[in-house]
């Protein structure tokens, strides 16, 4: 597999210190709320098991899985619901746990739908943020970190769905993109 990698982004502990950092600022603003962690599959998971240990507070978990946009963005900025939470969220301070901000359409298109459903409140916990490829007007309120537009695997990001393995966060090869194509 790291055969498969042109340039190491981010190191396991680089991410461990990012994602410690986040717990920190998360802990010290839920004090008193009723936090429920809502991760995102299937690109979440490996940053939501780590966050969620950064995170001095009683809180709870959840998930949601959408579908993604498969050959391109779809124009209506839809988005399917493959997996919906278990829970009525009527009460709780919602932090949605993503992976990666790209584009921003999942996240508005879920964001509109959670609010639909009165929470106490909703905010985006994002570990990587693309900001130069942003379609909507949607801003993470915690973010990792900053990375170019360049296509990112690894920490949970795949590829094709592998990849997601790899404890560290790298640029694919070219060729791998290609010699699928
Ligand atoms: P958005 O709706 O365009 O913001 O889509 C975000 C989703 O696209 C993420 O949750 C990822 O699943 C996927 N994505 C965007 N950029 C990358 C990348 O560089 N590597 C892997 N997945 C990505
Ligand atoms: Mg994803």
């Amino acid at each position: 597999m790291n055969k498969d990698i042109e340039l190491v982004l981010f190191s396991e502990e680089k991410l461990h210190s990012v994602v410690q950092e986040l717990g920190r600022q998360i802990t010290a603003d839920y004090q008193g709320r009723n936090l429920l962690l809502l991760s995102i599959l299937k690109g979440s998971v490996v940053f939501m098991t780590d966050l969620m240990r950064q995170i001095d507070l009683p809180c709870e978990l959840d998930f949601m899985a959408v579908s993604s946009y498969g050959n391109g963005v779809k124009a209506s900025g839809t988005v399917r619901i493959l997996k919906d939470l278990d829970r009525d969220i009527r009460g709780y301070d919602v932090l949605i746990v993503e992976d990666i901000l790209d584009s921003g359409m999942t996240l508005n298109y879920l964001m509109d739908l959670l609010y639909a459903r009165n929470p106490n409140s909703i905010r985006i916990c994002t570990l990587f943020d693309k900001p130069e490829r942003r379609k909507v007007d949607i801003y993470p309120d915690y973010k990792g970190l900053e990375v170019p537009d360049e296509f990112i695997v690894g920490y949970g990001l795949d590829y094709a769905e592998k990849y997601r393995n790899l404890p560290y966060v790298g640029v694919l090869k070219r060729e791998v993109y290609e010699n699928k194509e």
